[in-house]
């Protein structure tokens, strides 16, 4: 575990596509020595860091703290290895434990098996040096582990200080349709480069993942301030810094300077919207409707300029709307077209045929998942005519 002073290696976990946003984070909170993986980025960092991190990160979705790293050619290697490791200092013999394993190997293929040889290479530890074990439990763990397997059977293994992912906000509890991640919404609003300087809309915001990430990015508002983090349960935590990192962030809140507006056709929606959006602790600053895409007004950003961006994930599947995709999708690119001059709109949609009937030009396409279906999250570039703001400039 990381001491205030000592400098730890860490490796903080993400999705495909947001390494580069998330690395900005970190370097943005103090990281240093950064480098960037396929979906993780490793940098070093105290404990402070560590702290600052899993409250401020906003696509990060794991802050794991590299403990050691070996080759392991067969289960005999793999366990010695692992009860070689003394565990003593990180848990009590009667603490809780959990261990989440993930691996590409061939020849250790079972994921299921490695978290149980971990779990038997730290119990028989204990119970060879005090005759007690610990116990093994996902929600109250004292201690959680992270095992990973290489192609190469290299092994490396980490402790959790985030606990939960971290894309657990807090907020969620009822959803409606089909939401989205929250560290998917967070970095979709990053990825377009949104910070709360010009009017923000997601005007099919369902249970209001999108308004809510973007709410807190306009606020300044930490992502982890509503939860708890696997490290409070450290036998090295040092609660007067915590308490110090999170008012710290407290005061450096503030009022969006611009108007935050969700909408949603379904009223009931719009009501599981307002429940997670005063949960997260931002819904004074969001303005939230219940109507038709085609009928809602776009916010200005001044009486006399028109602009603001759009961010928005239409439904892809049949389920989740009436008549046709494409007709739903040629609707967006004309109610686009017609009544948000000005604006800098993002749509990410796992329906190509909908993208097609949009009928307006990309101007940006970038591939990504959103859990298991491919989509795209593609830019389209309003154009006011009397204006080109700067959210407007094509990279
Ligand atoms: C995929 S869901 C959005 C989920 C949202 N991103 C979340 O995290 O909860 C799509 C939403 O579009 C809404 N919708 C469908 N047609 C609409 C229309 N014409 N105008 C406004 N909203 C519409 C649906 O009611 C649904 O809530």
């Amino acid at each position: 575990m990381p001491t205030a002073s000592l400098i730890t290696t860490f490796s903080i976990t993400t999705f495909e596509g947001f390494e580069e946003i998330l690395s900005a984070e970190i370097t943005a909170l103090g990281g240093e020595d950064v480098e960037i993986g396929r979906r993780v980025v490793h940098c070093n960092g105290d404990k402070d860091f560590l702290y600052r991190a899993n409250l401020n990160l906003r696509t990060g979705l794991r802050v794991l703290v590299n403990l050691t790293e070996f080759t392991a050619r067969n289960e005999q290697e793999m366990y010695d290895q692992l009860k070689a490791i003394d565990w003593s200092p990180l848990l009590a013999k009667d603490g809780n434990l959990w261990i989440d394993a993930n691996t590409s190997s061939d020849y250790h293929r079972n994921a299921v098996y490695l978290s149980q040889l971990f779990k038997d290479a730290i119990v028989d530890q204990f119970r060879d040096k005090t005759g007690e074990r610990p116990s093994v439990s996902k929600e109250e763990a004292d201690l959680r582990l992270n095992l990973h397997v290489t192609k190469n059977d290299e092994v490396s293994v980490s402790l959790n200080s985030s606990g939960d992912g971290l894309h657990r906000r807090g907020y969620r509890r009822k959803t409606g349709g089909a939401p989205i991640n929250e560290v998917l919404a967070a970095g979709l609003l990053l990825l377009a480069g949104y910070d709360g300087e010009v009017p923000f809309v997601d005007p099919m915001c369902g249970s209001g993942t999108i308004v809510a990430e973007a709410a807190m990015i306009a606020a300044n508002h930490p992502p982890g301030l509503n939860r708890k983090f696997g490290f409070e349960r450290w036998p090295d935590f040092e609660i007067e810094l915590w308490s110090s990192i999170r008012q710290e962030a407290l005061d450096a809140r503030r009022r969006p300077p611009h108007p935050i507006v969700g909408s949603d056709i379904e009223e009931l929606t719009v009501s599981l919207a307002r429940i997670s959006l005063d949960r997260a602790g931002v819904l004074n600053y969001v303005d939230l409707y219940s109507q038709p895409f085609d009928q809602l007004q776009a916010p200005r950003i001044t009486d006399k300029e028109a602009g603001g961006m759009l961010v928005t994930n239409p439904p892809y599947e049949m389920r989740l709307t009436t008549g046709n995709i494409e007709g739903l999708y040629q609707m967006i690119g004309d109610t686009l077209k017609q009544n948000w001059k000005g604006y800098t709109a993002w749509i990410i949609t796992g329906s190509p045929e909908g993208l097609k009937s949009v009928g307006l030009k990309t101007s940006r396409r970038i591939p990504l998942m959103n859990g298991p279906v491919e989509v795209r999250y593609v830019r389209y570039d309003l154009y006011d005519g009397s204006r080109k703001g700067k959210h407007l400039e094509e990279e």
